[in-house]
């Protein structure tokens, strides 16, 4: 899609409001304009006797002679009108390959403009009858003026399409300037081209609580939905472990390997969860599990596997344990890829909760013991230069990142799902 129809899509509201905007502007103005009506009388003139019909330089100099003085000072007096502003209030036109003369008279007042215009016809052929006695000359009105139903001004529909135009061409000038400025990723375009992964998922801001529950949550369903995608990951082998990151802190890593632990479980699948935050364990505090013994005390060698494992509803999830001193030290260690091993061996999929991945190494080694990594945004926080660094830092070490989940993301009013298009780049 063309930078342009996204700027659109995700700002089409503040575009919306500018068009309406623009359009009660235009009303208002209309609304504070003089109303004008404008009557239109016609002429012929003629040469009696003469067959030939007149040439167009003559009509053109008696069309002149309407907006004269010596015809709107005595038509100004009768009708008790500034002779001046009569003056700019008409307009005189020979109609081309014709005799025809027309005189447009503007007024506030329909009925006078109709008057003044009938008066000026009758005006100018009294002139014309004057001056052009010998030459025989004459000026007929063939259609004299009625007052108008409908004024010339103002135009409320063309004020209105022009107050709607403007409206529009300020609100996309705005939103062109915001998304300079803005560096931050807004959408699932923004993601899939910054990581150069596709977008597998979208899940919108919920201030409910944050493990899902039911089924037919937004938040489940966007996790269901991540589920799905992932399935289509990895022709040449799909991933048996997924090590989820993002490059920030808080950005929803953690509930994330969680529910989708849960979801994926739910499809009779054999899950284990493992907290390799070794820095800021949350899993066993957002479960309600007892945290204090687990994957350190196995990479420590003082616990075995499954004494660590605790079965919590249908997943099996390895808690972090004690914080260690040296935490990149074990993410690295021989024994984690033991773990791993042992635990891929059992399971059909392994969720990796990492810390984050620009301030500490850890997750990126323990990208390498993992077969996927699952990089979480946050919606209007996460830089897109600091995921484009992470992914090639994963690049860097052939990690293999499968796609980016969008977390945060805004939820569009009146509907409960957040925007459920994918991008595959
Ligand atoms: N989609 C969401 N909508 C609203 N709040 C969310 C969403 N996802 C996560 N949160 C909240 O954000 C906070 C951080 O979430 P979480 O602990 O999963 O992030 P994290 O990336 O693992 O953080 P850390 O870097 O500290 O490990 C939590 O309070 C969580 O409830
Ligand atoms: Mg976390």
């Amino acid at each position: 899609m063309t930078e342009y129809l996204r700027l659109v899509r995700r700002g089409w509201w503040i575009l919306v409001l500018a068009a309406v905007g623009g359009a009660g502007c235009a009303l208002l103005v209309t609304a504070s304009m003089p109303v004008r009506y404008a009557a239109t009388v016609s002429m012929m003139i003629d040469q009696k006797g003469s067959a030939d019909p007149l040439s167009q330089q003559r009509v053109k100099s008696y069309a002149r002679l309407v907006t004269s003085r010596r015809v709107l000072l005595d038509v100004a007096v009768a009708e008790y009108l500034d002779p001046g502003a009569l003056a700019g209030n008409v307009r005189a036109e020979a109609v081309p390959g014709t005799v025809l003369l027309r005189a447009i008279v503007t007024d506030s007042d329909p009925v006078r403009a109709a008057r003044v215009a009938n008066r000026i016809g009758g005006e100018l052929s009294g002139l014309i009858h004057t001056l052009e006695k010998r030459s025989a000359i004459r000026v007929t009105v063939i259609d004299p003026a009625t007052p108008p139903m409908l004024p010339v001004s103002p135009r409320p529909r063309l004020n209105a399409a022009a107050g709607i135009l403007l409206g529009l061409v300020f609100a996309y000038g705005f939103l062109m300037l915001r998304s300079r400025l803005d560096t931050t990723v807004a959408d699932s375009d923004d993601l899939a081209a910054a990581i150069g992964a596709p977008t597998l998922g979208i899940i919108g801001r919920d201030r409910r609580p944050p493990l899902i529950v039911s089924g037919s949550s937004p938040r489940a369903e966007a996790i269901r939905a991540l589920r799905t995608n992932l399935q289509f990951v990895g022709v040449d082998g799909r991933p048996r472990s997924l090590l989820v990151t993002s490059c920030g802190t808080g950005e929803g890593k953690s509930t994330l390997a969680i529910n989708l632990a849960l979801a994926v479980a739910q499809t009779g699948w054999r899950v284990a969860l493992v907290d390799a935050d070794l820095r800021r364990p949350s899993i066993a505090g957002y479960l309600g599990v007892d945290g204090s013994m687990g994957l350190t005390d196995v990479l420590i060698g003082s616990a075995r596997l499954p004494e660590a494992l605790q079965r919590w509803r249908d997943i099996d999830v390895l808690p972090s344990g004690r914080v260690p001193s040296n935490p990149s030290e074990l993410a690295g260690s021989p024994g984690m890829h033991r773990v791993m091993s042992d635990l891929t061996a059992d399971h059909d999929l392994v969720i990796v909760d990492a810390p984050p991945l620009l301030p500490v190494t850890d997750a990126s080694v323990l990208a390498l013991a993992c077969d996927g990594v699952l990089l979480v945004a946050r919606a209007g926080r996460t830089r897109r230069d600091a995921l484009a660094q992470a992914a090639g830092q994963l690049e860097r070490i052939r990690a293999r990142v499968v796609g980016g989940v969008l977390n945060f993301a805004p939820v569009r009013p009146r509907s409960p799902y957040p925007e459920s298009r994918m991008t595959f780049h």
